[in-house]
């Protein structure tokens, strides 16, 4: 889709479709509000009669409103205007993408920006713009055999700013948020692909393709036989039990200053998790095929940092196998040394992500970074802990934290802290090896942490277990690209942090 801002009155507007706002009970947008005067009080006259209350997520079209030289006005509900938020906002945008996508205007011209958002400026605004209406429109459908297109798509949406002042900073926020709606693209698509496809050489063969797009991207993908060499006990521990060859892939973006040392992401790759020897249940397995968002999560965020060639050092390092029963698989009990040289005692083969994510971490240490922050679909006690609106976070470094937490809040794409207290740590003993890879049932998601803690000492480093956030279930099961905005506002953020430093 192509996006672009523009300054002007609603009425003089030659498009296909002009979009306002009508608040709850029948009230008019300022946008809405200039319609009505240009046009003798035509909407406030079809408001008085009823056909529009106003109500978030009611719509209604019109066609050849006198006075005005758009084909047609779409009136979308906005709910009460004192109750628009972010989250109303945004369904105010994705019902407008859907709406117009059905109509017969392929390019629109849309005054909601304009809408009064609690503390939310234009270029939050037009940004959250572009990512909901890419997300609303966004379709899986490559395994479709008959595809349900729209006959007449919406291809080109111009967002409208108050001012003319305002246009460089829209034109700014425009280019950030195809950025990350195109990353985000990338996430979803590899995340929804069935786990027959996409297997870890296809992860692999992505990020290589990555590298013809963007070519200051090198990639390194590396075998079994070079993780054997630097002794990866864990990470081969889940591999070996699927005929699916693993591979870790590294991605170099090196962009910035080059004393600048890096920042890691660290991505879980599981390409299908079957729990192994300790098996999961049928109900619902299908979407173990997720178990790789992490993954897919660290090759969307370097997609849109690409995109946008932010100044950055950042190295994208993805473990990526199979976690399957064969033959050969990995016991509950097994013992295997890591590449840090602590020993882990398998007590669960399903508890998996960490075994591959603790040897990334180690890996991680070649490159000096001052900080490293894995994305992983690591516990389902994170689902039960914050359902699916925030991702967990933990890690051994406070302002590395706040910063995520930060970049969720301005994205939209939100975190939540959970405490990784050394009590905590108590709970990972083994009577055979230095730890166990489970702590039992209590706080699941931060005896996780605690697990992969005992990897990351070299420097500072966040964990954020997406288990809740990186898919939906249900009726529109299919997965979110988060938190690729959050990532993106991170590093953004990341940029403007490092030009303060000498
Ligand atoms: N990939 C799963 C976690 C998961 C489960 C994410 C359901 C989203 C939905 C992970 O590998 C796993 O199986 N974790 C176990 C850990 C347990 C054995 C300590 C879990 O959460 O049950
Ligand atoms: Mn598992
Ligand atoms: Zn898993």
């Amino acid at each position: 889709m192509e996006f672009s801002v523009k300054s002007g009155n609603p009425e003089k507007q030659r498009s296909a479709c002009v979009v306002v706002g009508i608040f709850e009970p029948r009230r008019l947008s300022v946008a809405a509000e200039k319609i009505d005067a240009a046009t003798d009080g035509y909407l406030s006259a079809l408001l008085r009669r009823g056909d529009l209350e106003g109500k978030l997520g009611q719509t209604l079209l019109l066609h050849n409103v006198p006075n005005t030289l758009a084909e047609r006005v779409l009136l979308v509900g906005c709910g009460r205007e004192r109750e628009v938020g972010d989250s109303q906002y945004r369904q105010i945008i994705a019902k407008a993408a859907t709406t117009l996508h059905e109509t017969g205007a392929m390019e629109a011209t849309s005054y909601l920006p304009e809408l009064n958002v609690k503390g939310r400026n234009t270029h939050w605004k037009i940004r959250q713009a572009v990512e909901v209406t890419e997300d609303a429109l966004y379709r899986f459908d490559r395994f479709k055999s008959k595809k349900d297109e729209a006959r007449r798509p919406l291809r080109k949406l111009i967002f409208s700013v108050p001012k003319r002042s305002d246009l460089s900073d829209g034109e700014q926020a425009v280019t950030e948020g195809m950025a990350i709606a195109k990353g985000v693209a990338v996430t979803k698509d590899l995340a929804n692909m069935p786990a027959n496809i996409c297997t870890p050489t296809y992860l692999a063969e992505h990020a290589k393709n990555m590298s013809k797009d963007y070519k200051i991207l090198k990639v390194t993908i590396l075998e079994k036989e070079d993780m054997e060499k630097m002794g990866m006990g864990a990470f081969l521990s889940v591999a070996k039990g699927s005929r699916q060859p693993p591979k870790l892939i590294v991605i170099e973006f090196m962009n910035g200053k080059k004393k600048q040392k890096p920042l890691c992401l660290v991505g879980k790759g599981i390409t299908f998790d079957s729990g192994g020897i300790s098996i999961k249940q049928a109900q619902g397995m299908d979407e173990m095929k997720y178990d790789m968002c992490g993954a897919a999560s660290v090759l969307g965020a370097l997609t849109s940092c690409a995109e946008l060639n932010l100044p950055i050092n950042l190295v994208g390092v993805i473990p990526s196998c199979e976690n399957k029963p064969d033959g050969n698989a990995t016991n509950p009990g097994d013992i295997v040394t890591t590449m840090s040289g602590q020993t882990v005692e398998i007590l669960n083969t399903d508890a998996e992500g960490r075994l591959i994510l603790c040897d990334a971490l180690t890996y991680c240490e070649k490159y000096n970074p001052d900080n490293v922050i894995d994305i992983a679909t690591l516990t389902g006690a994170c689902v039960i802990a914050l359902g699916h609106h925030a991702t967990g976070v933990m890690g051994n470094h406070n302002p590395l934290i706040h910063e995520i937490l930060n970049a969720g809040k301005t994205s939209g794409d939100r975190a939540w802290g959970l405490p990784l207290w050394d009590e905590y740590q108590e709970q990972l003993k083994s009577n055979f090896a230095d730890i166990p890879n489970v702590a039992g049932r209590d706080a699941g998601t931060i005896t996780a942490a605690c697990f992969l803690s005992r990897f990351a000492k070299k420097y500072n480093w966040a964990h954020m277990d997406i288990a809740g956030t990186a898919w939906k279930t249900g009726a529109d099961k299919g997965a979110t690209g988060r938190p690729v905005p959050l990532l993106t506002q991170l590093l953004i953020d990341h940029v403007e942090h490092l030009k303060k430093q000498p």
